[in-house]
């Protein structure tokens, strides 16, 4: 997937970028790489795997496989895929369970097999939560490993719902959600009281083992955490920075969410701004002039 400075150096950044000037161009680059890899498997006859996430950010992504299914004939019959997590407590058919928005935005749209799809189970019972995340690593392993992985990013670097703390080598398993994810998603269930406390995700060992790992995010709320995980060290302390260890991860981001990263914050600090594939627009020239407590 190429957009604006892909190909140029910029040694601040230890995960390579895609860097979009709006999340829909940024969402169909991406939709056209899994469309790509859907037809070349589908040439050599062989299934595809995906693993797919949830949230707003990849809602524009699904509504261009949509798009590509109705009007160009993608066809999801050769794709099989798996969540990456589900809220503890609720049953597939409630409003807010990822299951649901994952048949909302794409599962009754598309021709995917219903047996090929794969969804963690929110409401197994407390003994049997272990056993229910063991079987679903076995299936992703079953299937031959994921060959796409499709992330978001939470505010304070969660991947899946691998919250701050998590280990490196995590698999699939029941996990505490962190006040701040609580309270980003309180909206969603009509207050922070009624969100659930807990979900059960994919490890980022689990993540990890994807061929193919693409992290998308848009706004400037999602700047600081981005930074963190293309910039900062490789720390537990913000999970998505695991990631810099993957060899074949790809952020694909908005000018927003890019607008913390040095090359745009600072660009004098990474290098010549011709170098860097942007120019100077008015917006950077006031950041050089301005003192430093005006920065944003
Ligand atoms: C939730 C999901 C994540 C997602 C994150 C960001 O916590 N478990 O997989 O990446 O939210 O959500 P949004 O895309 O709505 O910002």
């Amino acid at each position: 997937m190429l957009a604006e400075n892909t190909l140029l150096p910029a040694r601040f950044e230890h995960v390579p970028l895609a860097v979009f000037a709006h999340s829909p161009a940024a969402s169909c680059a991406a939709a056209a790489e899994v469309a790509g890899l859907i037809r070349a498997r589908r040439g050599e006859g062989r299934t595809v795997v995906l693993g797919l996430a949830t949230g707003s950010t990849p809602v524009s992504f699904y509504a261009e496989l949509v798009r590509l299914h109705r009007e160009e004939r993608l066809s999801f019959t050769n794709v099989i895929t798996f969540n990456l997590d589900e809220y503890r407590g609720l049953p597939a058919d409630h409003p807010q369970s990822y299951g649901w928005f994952m048949r909302r935005h794409l599962f009754d749209h598309i021709d995917l097999p219903e047996p090929q799809i794969h969804l963690l189970d929110g409401s197994v019972p407390d003994a049997a939560v272990d056993a229910h995340c063991r079987e679903y690593e076995e299936k992703i392993r079953a299937a031959g490993g994921i060959d796409f992985q499709m992330l978001g990013i939470g505010r304070n670097g969660h991947i899946g719902f691998n919250e701050p703390g998590s280990a490196r080598g995590s698999r699939t398993r029941l996990v505490t959600l962190d006040p701040l994810t609580r309270r980003d998603a309180a909206g969603d269930f009509g207050g922070e009281e009624h969100t659930p406390r807990c979900a059960i995700t994919m490890g980022i060992g689990t993540i990890l083992e994807a061929r193919r790992i693409v992290l998308m995010a848009w706004g400037r709320h999602k700047a600081g955490p981005v930074r963190a995980a293309v910039e900062g060290e490789i720390t537990a302390q913000v999970p998505a920075s695991f990631l810099q260890e993957h060899e074949h991860v790809q952020f694909v981001l908005d000018h927003a969410a890019a607008g913390a990263l040095t090359r745009y914050r600072t660009p004098w600090v990474a290098g010549a701004r011709e170098y860097q594939g942007r120019a100077w627009d008015p917006r950077v020239t006031r950041r050089v002039a301005a003192p430093a407590s005006d920065l944003h």
